[in-house]
């Protein structure tokens, strides 16, 4: 009995810790807010290295948890690239991963404007809100990669 709870609670206690370091956990996923800074590709590059993507929000769970993250633990950064953009077809934003259409937007007051006709790269905005910005500008990102629950190690 006493063994099976510590037994329960090694297996809890492997599925919380199943994120890497610097990674915050949330439903399926880990997520990482970065520091250094790049383009839109760049940034992509980043997180494909370590078998992650830009993250894709694909629910209002995860919007909301995205932009609470921002603004209440990385604020300082400025705007940060997810996974999304329109530069196939102006005005379709699609999901890098998929090639999905975004479903669930989260559009800022007048975005996306395409402004001069170059904003083609998606941002989450400090206010929580995204923002279509030209995809060379130089900004942090979100990382996502699967929280692989089988990794953690039990006893
Ligand atoms: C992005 O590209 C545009 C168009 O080529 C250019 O005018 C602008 O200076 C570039 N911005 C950055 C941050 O490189």
């Amino acid at each position: 009995m006493i063994g099976n709870i510590l037994l329960l609670l090694n297996i809890v206690g492997a599925l919380i810790q199943a994120c890497p370091s610097g990674w915050t956990a949330h439903g399926e996923r880990c997520y990482f807010f970065s520091v250094v800074v790049g383009s839109w590709a760049d940034a992509g590059s980043y997180c494909r290295n370590f078998r992650g993507k830009l993250a894709e929000p694909r629910d209002s769970i995860d919007v909301v948890f995205l932009d609470g993250e921002v603004r209440d633990k990385h604020v300082t950064q400025g705007e940060y690239y997810l996974g999304g953009a329109d530069f196939f077809v102006e005005g379709e934003w699609e999901w890098a991963s998929s090639f999905d259409s975004i479903t669930n937007s989260h559009w800022g007051p007048g975005e996306p404007n395409d402004h001069y006709g170059r904003e083609d790269c998606l941002a989450l905005t400090l206010s929580g809100f995204w923002n279509d910005v030209p995809c060379n500008t130089s900004l942090p990102f979100v990382c996502e990669i699967e929280n692989d629950y089988s990794q953690g190690t039990i006893g």
